[in-house]
């Protein structure tokens, strides 16, 4: 099971539950909880998959592959990413690429089946998982921006595909860095937009490096196979080392969540409106609206 040194001045975001648990597991996921599931392991050959890397992959050099994709539930083909994570040797040991694709094949579906397991209900717009050969040593404390958080969550489920733990840290929820940050570092220039909204708040709460950053966070350390779920666009995560990661990344509406309360969109405009700014604009609003009610009448 992970280890984990709790920060003693910080809340408690961290939660082990069991994959038996599904609605649970989303509570804690809608609410920014890091969720560790306490009887799921990834089953693989971990050595055969560090033997697999891509030579690109070593020292500091980033290297993603997303071997697995859908949209709107179509798979995509993946060819060219196998090809390009071969590279040469697809021609000179196709055998050993067969099995290789295999492996990480195999992993992919175990953890689509977490994923659909756990959020059986939601439909997902996009799916993928990704693998990430790394060596990260030096990423710093922060939430994350990605580009659909107007209109969309995104499930992440992280694995360690790693022959060694894997490192990390969780900081606390968004709202305290948002309410600390608010008028400061002129949030609300950005309340429309929320991936803008998180890009100003991580640059304000957490500054340009790891090494100026002295925010207190718990440590944690994952086992080898072991399986981890974040909303890692409201809770702050740091990864402090580990060389390889599967992160299975679905993205579903907010109008299919179990609370809009708990959204990012709607938690930046409480905040807005408790320090008295003015609703959004009615276009603004109703932009941000029509994909709830298109995912109602679907
Ligand atoms: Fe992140």
């Amino acid at each position: 099971m992970a280890s984990v040194e709790l920060h003693p001045d910080i809340p408690v975001n961290i939660v082990l539950l069991s994959i038996r648990e599904p609605r649970r597991i989303r509570k804690h996921y809608e609410r920014g909880d890091l969720i560790i599931l306490s009887d799921v392991r990834i089953d693989a050959d971990f050595d055969s998959i560090a033997a697999a890397e891509p030579s690109g992959g070593v020292e500091v050099r980033r290297q993603k592959f997303v071997f697995r994709k859908s949209v709107k539930g179509k798979p995509a083909n993946r060819s060219t990413i196998w090809q390009r994570f071969f590279g040469g040797r697809l021609e000179n040991e196709p055998e050993a690429c067969r099995q290789i694709q295999n492996a990480i094949s195999a992993v992919d579906t175990q953890m689509d089946r977490l994923v659909r397991k756990i959020f059986s209900r939601q439909r997902f717009i996009i799916d993928f998982t990704a693998w990430k050969f790394q060596r990260i040593v030096g990423e710093n404390l922060h939430i994350d921006n990605l580009p659909n958080l107007n209109d969309s969550t995104q499930v992440r489920l992280f694995a360690n595909v790693d022959n060694k733990p894997r490192r990390w840290s969780v900081g606390r929820h968004w709202r305290h860095y948002a309410e600390r940050y608010f008028i400061s570092a002129k949030l609300f220039e950005v309340a429309d937009d929320a991936p803008e909204f998180n890009g100003r708040l991580n640059h304000a709460a957490f500054g340009q490096s790891h090494m100026s950053c002295d925010e207190p966070r718990h440590l944690l350390e994952f086992e080898v196979g072991e399986v981890w779920l974040i909303n890692s666009a409201i809770v702050a995560h740091q990864v402090r080392g580990g060389d390889r990661l599967c992160s299975a990344n679905y993205e579903y509406p907010y109008g299919q969540c179990m609370s809009r309360r708990e959204t990012l969109p709607y938690m930046i405009r409480e905040i807005a409106s408790r320090h008295g700014f003015p609703p959004l604009q009615a276009k603004q609003s109703l932009r941000r609206l029509l994909p709830f009610l298109r995912s109602r009448a679907a």
